[in-house]
């Protein structure tokens, strides 16, 4: 038997028992906040959870949303572009319709006059034969006859010739006429052949043509297709650009850009006021309608550039300042790869 199974009152075993007290409390405070801290991670995790899956859920609705708009934009896509196509085709329609409205316009006017002047020649026949037959025809009617009918036929063949010059026109712009016929030219000789060809025209005026090409410069292309191009280009100068007298200046050249060729046409005569830049390659457009003008030249420039040589044209000009024209020729220039020149160019 020990001590304090003796006495339990005795101090030294309740001061032992109170320390085991301490002991226990602390022991359990340190417990308690350990099962406190334990089940507040516990809670956080739980609410973490939550989150994770309402997001989650937020996610594949917003997902589902995306999906569907995505189908739905999708047949918006395609809708608008059959809408598109079928705008384009409209559009070449209508494009076509005017054209030949005013190509109906335009020959009706030389037709009608012709009309008028056929129909009096019939009349002054009639008159006269008339005359012949009651045998009273004096020597002034026949002279009346000859010089009324030869104005008349005048007037109906020179009707008849713009009538025929603008079917030629339109057929040009309705038919690819230079098709089948590509060939591998030196550009600058070619460029000088055409403008040899427009000396008739240009002889009779004080013009100065330059050429500026590199003179290795091969390319495969229509060299119809670009005498009918500079010809109308040509033309334009001398009927719209220069004024009578006028030493005007044109300028052709030619520079090699990747395998396409830019070339550039400028002469620095009255230029075309900026109303008129955005019109004057549409059908019909002119400033000298009435002047031997149809309006159908720089349209049939701007067909066979593009449609023909698959390149594209482009314009500037002031008044004042003459004009440029900047034909792009896409993948026609043969560079021979040994060249230096062309080599830089590149
Ligand atoms: N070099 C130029 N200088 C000034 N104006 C020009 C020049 N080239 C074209 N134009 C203007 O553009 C218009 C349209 O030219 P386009 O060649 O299509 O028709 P046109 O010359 O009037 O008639 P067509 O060529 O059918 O005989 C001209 O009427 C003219 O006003
Ligand atoms: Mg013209």
């Amino acid at each position: 038997m020990n001590d304090s199974e003796r006495n339990p009152a005795d101090p030294a075993r309740i001061a032992a028992l109170e320390h085991k007290i301490t002991r226990l409390e602390k022991i359990n405070r340190a417990l308690m906040s350990r099962v406190e801290r334990s089940t507040n991670s516990i809670g956080d995790s739980y609410s973490m959870f939550v989150h994770n899956l309402t997001l989650q859920r937020h996610v594949e609705q917003q997902t589902r949303e995306l999906q569907e708009s995505n189908q739905r934009l999708q047949k918006a896509l395609s809708d608008l572009q059959s809408a598109a196509d079928q705008m384009i085709e409209n559009e070449k329609l209508a494009a076509l319709g005017s054209l030949v409205a005013g190509i109906a316009h335009e020959v009706n006017t030389p037709l009608g006059i012709s009309v008028t002047a056929a129909s009096h020649l019939e009349e002054l026949t009639r008159t006269l034969s008339a005359h012949f037959a009651a045998g009273t025809m004096k020597k002034s009617d026949l002279a009346h006859f000859i010089g009324s009918g030869q104005e008349a036929a005048q007037i109906i063949l020179a009707n008849l010739a713009r009538a025929e010059n603008l079917i030629q026109n339109f057929k040009k712009i309705a038919v690819d006429q230079f098709s089948e016929n590509w060939q591998t030219v030196e550009l600058e000789s070619c460029l000088k052949d055409i403008v040899v060809s427009l000396t008739p025209r240009l002889g009779k005026t004080k013009t100065k043509v330059s050429i500026q090409c590199p003179d290795t410069l091969r390319i495969n292309t229509m060299p119809g297709a670009l005498s009918q191009i500079f010809a109308n280009l040509v033309a334009n100068s001398l009927i719209h650009g220069f004024g009578e007298g006028q030493e005007g200046e044109i300028v052709i050249a030619a520079k090699v850009k990747k395998r396409g060729v830019v070339l550039t046409y400028a002469d620095n005569g009255k230029g075309i006021p900026d109303k008129n830049l955005g019109k004057i390659f549409d059908p019909f457009f002119t400033t000298t309608r009435g002047k031997g003008g149809s309006g159908l030249g720089l349209h049939l420039v701007y067909n066979i550039v593009t449609r023909s040589l698959k390149g594209s044209i482009t314009v500037r000009s002031k008044p004042g300042e003459g004009v440029k024209f900047t034909l792009f020729l896409p993948d026609c220039a043969l560079i021979p790869d040994a060249s230096p020149a062309t080599a830089e160019e590149r």
